[in-house]
């Protein structure tokens, strides 16, 4: 190959390459299965090491390149880096307020036309503003003080988000302001591998990708799952901007930047009011953490007239929801012990209404964050609460601390005591992990009942009302020790048991029998094998199709499946390798337990196998997580929200504003009975 003939295909595959990135990490919808995209990024390597003068900033090959830094450089910002105003009146008269401050300066009156708003998310991540130069990404900084941010062009590069090249043209300039963030989805998994190999975890979203760009290591920051959305435009030289904001980000989107789908362009301060309220709703199942929705008056001519007051402008704000943090104080900490005997210090708190609901306990993770964050019992913390993980403690108020007469703390900081507090086990802790586990495994009660609690959860067998307080019961009076034991619970032991009145017991009972008909991935996940969570469960019962087949499988067979590595996979072999597991297993087949088996692989081949569901309305007899597992198990995914990228929408009674979209985009709508055939071809 000449260098020319080198150069226009290294062009090529960087295009393609791009194209591929984009399709993958913005849309959501891959264009190419994964070999052969590894095939077409190996051939750009390979040509870019036999003609080092070919390598470009903006290749692909070039995400994570860089070495570590010894520091950041600053960034002087040509167009500041604003704040935004906060709301802090969460109701709906803080959006109200603000619709007549804008209608105020610019002079309007009470008759006079609503004006029109561009209302989005607030992303709870770390502010960061990308430049391109002739279509090429050339600099990446943080917010600093506005004025001057550092250089964290490395990390930014390794974030498979944003694309190092513009699609379409190429302005002389174009500065693009977003947020990056780590999802919650992508945070738990990233946390779970941490933990499976016994890396330090990362303590919340927010500051692990704020702590991630800041991170002088680039391989280091590669290493985070980091997603960004645009919200905003910095310099522009040589662009048409459009007129108004909402057009603005329909421009970086065809760009192909990525710009959160949860947006909308509203009238007057209703519009604001329905939109804050339409988003309070939709927060708890979002990916990501919001603290509240940003107001911007869309007109970028009105925007102009407004201008700023001191480095905030006039014509934007920030519009919160009720605060996810709150102070309140520690009466004691407790030792709670996991299914798999990992044991967790948990604060009990004084009662206190954070983001909506009442906490009374939080955790503090580990032996290490309690002792980091020197939590003691007596001590004033700041508690968050976000979305429906679970509430932890933030920091301690050390003004606060109750003190002995000669000025010592009344009392001593956390210690992990030598043996478990349920069962007198040795606690164990390898000396390269954070966590401290009871040694007792399922001779240990707490153990067991997690265990248990685990198998019978919503995701996993899905028995419904075996909830904590019975299995205590049924796990302190001896009469369930494994799973396979909750088959064998008649109506008079049930029935028997305190506060349990018979109607419930056979509430209970019909749950039971009922949960016999699952799934294979459900079943893989509530046997609890350690490292194994929900997605790797569908990814095995997908690629084995059959429980002997995962029984059987080596640990070669094993680390053929996406995303198992030899840590999980240890895990699943182990576990396999008792035999009082295996005996579990025949007990609950034995008592009728049963799914539907499938062929290995079968994925490729099924007319579901990469599509897009979104499923909306009450269909007339599936549930939603039913249709759900239907969809998964032959290799299909469900999306949130509808739009060009979905193929199919499920409706059934009382579909609203999805299937509207649906049917304004003339996308593919399903009735249960035609979802059914579908599944079933
Ligand atoms: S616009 C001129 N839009 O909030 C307005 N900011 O105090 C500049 N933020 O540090 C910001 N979501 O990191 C804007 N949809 C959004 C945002 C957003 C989050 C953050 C941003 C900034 C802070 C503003």
């Amino acid at each position: 190959m000449s260098v020319r003939e080198a150069a226009a295909r290294a062009a090529v595959l960087r295009r393609e390459i791009e194209q591929h990135n984009h399709a993958y990490y913005v849309l959501d919808a891959p264009t190419i299965p994964d070999a052969e995209y590894d095939r077409l990024f190996r051939e750009l390597q390979d040509i870019e090491a036999a003609y080092p003068q070919l390598l470009s900033m903006d290749s692909p090959t070039q995400r994570v390149g860089g070495k570590p830094l010894p520091e950041f450089s600053p960034v002087r910002h040509v167009v500041p880096m604003l704040s935004i105003r906060t709301e802090t009146d969460t109701e709906p008269t803080g959006a109200r307020a603000f619709d007549a401050r804008v209608r105020r300066e610019l002079g309007l009156a009470e008759g006079d036309a609503a004006i029109e708003y561009a209302a989005e998310l607030k992303f709870d991540g770390l502010a960061i503003n990308l430049r391109y130069a002739d279509g090429v990404l050339v600099q990446a900084a943080t917010r600093g003080d506005g004025e001057t941010g550092e250089d964290v062009t490395q990390n930014i590069r390794t974030v498979r988000r944003i694309p190092l090249r513009l699609a379409g043209a190429a302005p002389a300039v174009l500065e693009v302001r977003g947020e990056v963030f780590i999802s919650r989805p992508d945070f738990e998994r990233y946390n779970e591998k941490q933990r499976a190999s016994g890396r330090p975890t990362l303590v919340n979203p927010r500051n692990g990708a704020a702590g991630s760009i800041r991170q002088l290591d680039p391989a280091m920051a590669a290493e985070r799952p980091l997603s960004f959305y645009a919200y905003g435009l910095g310099e522009t030289r040589g662009w048409d901007l459009p007129t108004t904001h909402a057009g603005v980000l329909d421009a970086l989107t065809a760009c192909g930047l990525p710009v959160c789908e949860h947006r909308a362009v509203v009238q007057g301060a209703e519009g604001l009011i329905a939109f804050h309220a339409r988003m309070r709703e939709a927060r708890d199942s979002l990916p990501f953490d919001i603290d509240g929705v940003v107001y911007k008056v869309n007109s970028l001519a009105l925007q102009q007239r407004l201008g700023f007051v001191t480095r905030e402008p006039r014509w934007a704000v920030a519009h919160k929801y009720p605060a996810e943090e709150a102070l309140t104080t520690v009466e004691a900490i407790e030792l709670q012990i996991g299914r798999t005997g990992a044991i967790t210090p948990v604060a009990r708190l004084a009662p206190v209404f954070v983001g909506g609901v009442t906490v009374t306990n939080a955790t503090l993770h580990n032996e290490g964050e309690a002792r980091r964050k020197d939590v003691r019992i007596g001590d004033t913390v700041i508690v968050r609460r976000a979305g429906d993980v679970i509430p932890e403690v933030v920091s301690v108020v050390l003004d606060k601390r109750p003190m002995k007469a000669d000025g010592e703390p009344l009392h001593a900081p956390f210690e992990m005591p030598a043996t478990c507090p349920v069962c007198r086990s040795a606690v164990e802790k390898p000396e390269d992990e954070a966590i401290a586990r009871c040694s007792g495994g399922l001779f240990c009660p707490a153990q067991r009942k997690r265990a248990l609690l685990h198998f019978a959860g919503r995701r996993a067998l899905d028995i419904e009302g075996l909830g904590d307080k019975l299995m205590e019961q049924l796990v302190d009076h001896a009469i369930v020790k494994t799973p396979a034991d909750l088959y064998k619970l008649g109506l008079v032991k049930l029935a028997n048991l305190e506060r349990m009145a018979e109607k419930s017991a056979a509430n209970i009972l019909v749950a039971i029998e009922k949960s016999k008909r699952t799934t294979l991935a459900r079943f893989i996940f509530a046997l609890g094998i350690r490292n194994v969570g929900e997605t790797t469960a569908k990814d095995l019962a997908r690629h084995f199709g059959n429980l002997d087949a995962l029984i059987a499988a080596d640990l070669d067979r094993l680390q053929q499946v996406p995303d198992v590595g030899p840590v999980v996979a240890a895990s699943i072999l182990r576990f396999f390798a008792e035999p009082h597991n295996i005996e579990v297993i025949e007990q609950l087949r034995a008592a009728g337990v049963s799914w539907p088996e499938g062929e290995p692989v079968a994925a490729a081949s099924s007319p579901l196998a990469g599509k897009t569901f979104v499923l909306t309305g009450t269909l007339p007899t599936l549930t939603r997580d039913e249709a759900k597992d239907m969809i998964e198990a032959l290799g299909g995914k469900v999306a949130g929200s509808v739009s060009k990228k979905t193929d199919y929408v499920v409706a059934g009674a009382e579909a609203g504003s999805k299937l509207d979209k649906a049917q304004a985009l003339g996308l593919s709508i399903l009735d249960e009975t035609q979802f059914r055939e579908l599944v079933s071809s």
